[in-house]
């Protein structure tokens, strides 16, 4: 049976290691998409092993792609642009993943047949008309018209229409959706797009498919023409900076501790948490520098800190830590001083309302804080220390909620009862396999 809670009455002890950390999510599910319209077979190492990267290969070998899961390899014969086999009846499940649920959207524009897009408990409650809509304006329909959250049905068209589109939020999955969906539309897609992470930007680079982007401070000017064809796409996947990021913080904020994490993507778009946290007096370095398919990539070293103070977190770093607030959270709460975090109304619209549930915890911790819908402001203090109950559940099985729990329970103390363990199957399955390497005690 499945374990339902884990208990942690322990802080960890001191540790000085090497850990690598799975692949990342974001690249795992984009290169599984991408390989799929390409002409030939791609290969993927280290593709991240969770259950957002294998609802992407189960949606695809539906859609008929041939995909072979080896040990640590990954290959999928591509079927070209446009040359998914098209049922009638066909279900796709998204699961709990927000990524592939919204870009899956824009690989079934040309589809003959309704086909029915579900999810887990989380994804029914997320927003899609931020997809929806520009989809529409391509000529793609939507049943029922109206709705804007899953389940829902999607149908193709032959008659597709280039669009002008403005990405206000700063959301990679609506850009990506749009720019998938322009490698099937004729002529020239534009996107202006508030700065977000650019895995497929790379991607489409890597793959000679015709783009252009001017960058602004706030704005990139995206235009992509159809391509003809796609050629196949090798990637040796790194380590996920998401992931990464709750070992990162579980070391500052233990005693004389040090961690080196291996080869990790640090594109620029997504290194927003070392960024806010060396700003809070972290030493975090970067080492080992690597290019890998336009990615960059490098061991992230980093050491307990003492001396941690609060932040007025510049809002143009949001975009580049989104998934990481929860556990920045947990460094402000320790930190001297005060800490605010602005205009961060898209943590709310996370697997689940992150903003609220993480100023609940850090109430239940005892951590003196402001919030409403956008912002929260921190008092932190440095000698936090909790040896109450708290017990964690009912939050959606948000699988960062879970880790961020667990590791406030390493850091500050206290007996916790912290529910939906499996939630980590979302996107860092072998969290547990690490905690274990530093040394620390889950039971
Ligand atoms: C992702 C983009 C972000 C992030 C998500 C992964 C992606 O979402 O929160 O975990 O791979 O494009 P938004 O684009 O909705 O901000």
């Amino acid at each position: 049976m499945q374990k339902k809670f884990v208990t942690i009455n322990n802080k960890v002890e001191n540790f000085n290691k090497k850990i690598n950390i799975d692949g990342d999510k974001s690249l795992s599910i984009r290169w599984a998409l991408l390989a799929s319209q390409a002409i030939g077979i791609s290969k993927a190492k280290n593709l991240l092993k969770s259950d957002d990267v294998q609802n992407t290969l189960n949606c695809l070998k539906k859609l008929g792609v041939k995909i072979v899961q080896k040990n640590n390899l990954c290959t999928i014969e591509g079927r070209g642009l446009n040359g998914f086999i098209y049922k009638n009846n066909l279900t796709l499940n998204a699961g709990n993943s927000g990524t592939l649920g919204r870009l899956i959207l824009s690989l079934l524009i040309k589809s003959p047949y309704k086909i029915k897009i579900i999810g887990d408990k989380s994804l029914s409650k997320r927003d899609f008309s931020r997809v929806i809509e520009p989809l529409k304006k391509i000529g793609i329909n939507f049943y029922p018209p109206q709705k804007s959250k899953l389940p829902i049905y999607i149908k193709g068209s032959n008659y597709l229409r280039p669009i002008n589109y403005f990405e206000n939020r700063g959301s990679a999955q609506c850009k990506t959706c749009i720019m998938l969906a322009s490698l099937n539309v004729p002529g020239i897609t534009k996107i202006k797009a508030k700065v977000s992470r650019d895995h497929t930007e790379k991607m489409f680079r890597s793959l000679n498919v015709p783009l252009k982007i001017k960058k602004t401070d706030k704005y990139d000017y995206i235009t992509v023409s159809r391509p003809n064809f796609i050629k196949k796409i090798d990637f040796n996947i790194p380590g996920d900076i998401s992931s990464a990021a709750f070992f990162i913080v579980l070391t500052l904020l233990s005693k004389n501790s040090k961690l080196t994490i291996k080869n990790i993507n640090i594109n620029s778009s997504r290194i927003g948490v070392i960024k806010i946290l060396n700003k809070m007096g972290a030493k975090i370095q970067l080492k080992n520098f690597k290019i890998m398919n336009g990615e960059r990539c490098s061991d992230i070293k980093v050491k307990s800190i003492k001396n941690l103070k609060g932040i007025n977190c510049p809002v143009s770093l949001n975009s580049a830590a989104i998934d990481e607030f929860l556990i920045i959270f947990l460094v402000a709460a320790k930190s001297k001083g005060i800490s605010y975090f602005k205009d961060l109304s898209e943590l709310n619209q996370k697997e689940s309302p992150r903003l609220t549930i993480a100023a609940k915890i850090l109430k239940m911790m005892g951590v003196r804080l402001k919030y409403d819908s956008s912002s929260i402001k921190i008092y932190g203090n440095p000698n936090l220390k909790l040896s109450k109950n708290i017990i964690i559940k009912n939050f959606l099985k948000d699988h960062r909620v879970f880790m961020m729990s667990v590791i406030a329970a390493l850091s500050f103390g206290g007996k916790w009862k912290i529910f939906d363990p499996d939630s980590i199957k979302t996107s860092f399955p072998s969290f547990f396999l690490k905690i274990k390497e530093i040394g620390a005690k889950i039971k």
